[in-house]
């Protein structure tokens, strides 16, 4: 296993790159299993997650081919529609694969995701969703069964609670099937958009009749399509709130601000600096950093997978902040971690209180989920002495060379093998 030592107190410096999103490229490598033909996307980023999808993918029979950041699939055949738990466990967006399955081949077998450590993390919307459009669930031996008699067929449904991939993976169904779909209360994150954007490049007639209510007019056959995939809004937001904490002035190209709106609004009320320059967005250190309050909700709301990384700069911040956390229920796994560092947090359920100190210290810090892992890594950044991050394998799946990156920056963070 690899570690991240990070010697704190370095002022950043240059320009940075954001790459393709996350979220963005694994349910649209989902959506090839929807189609015969190639299918082609650009701007791919290299992490675990996007390698464990193209396994998933081989395992299913897909033709997959990946050079610089383009990837080629064609799946010209599903060989046997099964997703083994090991693909499953290691990454749970594997279950965005459920969806086209059942859709292109009447069944569909996927191991049940576990829990992980933001919480229980269910799928019963998605699964409810595949029962309205007509398939027979079952649960054996922690595997969804999934069946249906001829082609899924258009209904109505109703999402009891916005789900970023239950969403994207009830689109993905009802977009190969019979007759007309109406999917009220969808998720609306820029990831679920592009994903509409793809399909509809497929062939797909979706529309947006209200907000957040769409119709989908099934389809027999969808084709292939070309795609780039949009910059990482998360990677972004990680980036500024960094250099916010500890930059002299950072170039972050690649930004697409209208994804970042409440997150910037709230990084500004905060005293974050920065302005707009070609492609991104130009962030100067804070002079001085408010406590500022804050509560996670669904886009366009605060993201919830920008949290950790916000209360890793309130742990520096003048006053005291609430952070309410309301999208998943263990998501603070990092606030102890913080707390070796000196950090005064206090978490009562889903809320957080944070009150600011003076100045971190570097500690060994062991990282607990992806996001958690970019909250330890910025505020040993800002920490005085020496910080050493344990399990860096969370990081490696959401995040590109986030170490090299940092380097570039003027960042003193090197790799160690534990
Ligand atoms: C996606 C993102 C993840 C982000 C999250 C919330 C991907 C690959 N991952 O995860 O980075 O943190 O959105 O923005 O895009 N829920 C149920 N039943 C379900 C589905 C969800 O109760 O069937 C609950 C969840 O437990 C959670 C809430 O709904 O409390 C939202 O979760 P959801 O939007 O589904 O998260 P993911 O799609 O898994």
């Amino acid at each position: 296993m690899e570690a991240l030592i990070v010697e704190g107190g370095v002022r950043l410096k240059g320009t940075v790159r954001i790459s393709g999103a996350k979220n963005a490229v694994l349910p649209i490598m989902a959506a090839t299993l929807l189609t015969d033909e190639e299918c082609i996307i650009e701007n791919v980023p290299n992490l675990r997650d996007v390698a464990t999808m193209t396994q998933l993918l081989s395992f299913l029979g897909a033709d997959i081919s990946w050079e610089e950041d383009v990837m080629r699939i064609r799946v010209k055949d599903v060989k046997e529609p099964f997703a083994p738990y090991d693909l499953v466990r290691t990454m749970r967006a594997s279950v965005l694969v459920l969806g086209p399955l059942i859709a292109r081949c009447g069944f569909a077998k996927v191991s049940m995701p576990g829990g992980c450590a933001i919480g229980e993390r269910p799928i019963n919307l998605h699964l409810r969703g595949f029962e309205t459009l007509g398939a027979v669930i079952d649960i054996d031996s922690g595997y969804v069964i999934a069946k249906v008699e001829g082609k899924l067929t258009g209904n109505r449904y109703v999402f009891e609670k916005v789900t970023v991939t239950g969403t994207e993976n009830v689109i993905m169904a009802a977009s190969l099937s019979e007759g007309e779909t109406v999917l009220v209360n969808v998720a609306e994150e820029p990831e679920v958009v592009e994903l509409i954007d793809v399909l509809r490049k497929m062939g797909a007639e979706i529309e947006e009749i209200e907000p957040r209510v769409l119709r989908i007019s099934g389809k027999e056959k969808l084709g292939g399509f070309r795609h780039r995939v949009m910059p990482d809004r998360i990677e972004a937001a990680t980036f500024i709130i960094a250099s916010t904490m500890v930059g002299e002035c950072v170039d972050i190209i690649d930004v697409r601000c209208e994804h970042l709106e409440a997150v910037l609004e709230k990084l500004k009320e905060c005293g974050a600096r920065f302005e707009s320059i070609d492609r991104g967005l130009k962030v100067y250190g804070a002079e001085k950093i408010l406590a500022r309050d804050v509560e996670t909700a669904p886009y366009p709301g605060f993201p919830t997978d920008v949290q950790a990384q916000y209360m890793a700069m309130m742990t520096i911040a003048e006053g005291v902040s609430i952070i309410t956390e309301t999208i998943f229920e263990k998501r603070f796994m990092h606030a102890a971690e913080l707390r070796r560092m000196g950090a005064d947090i206090v978490v009562e359920g889903q809320r957080a209180i944070v009150k600011g100190v003076k100045e971190l210290k570097g500690a060994p810090l062991m990282a607990s989920d992806l996001r958690a892992s970019a909250s330890l890594v910025i505020a040993a950044l800002a920490a005085r002495g020496v910080s050493k991050i344990s399990r860096l394998y969370h990081l490696d799946r959401g995040y590109e060379k986030f170490d090299e990156k940092l380097r570039s920056l003027g960042a003193r963070v090197w790799r160690v093998k534990e």
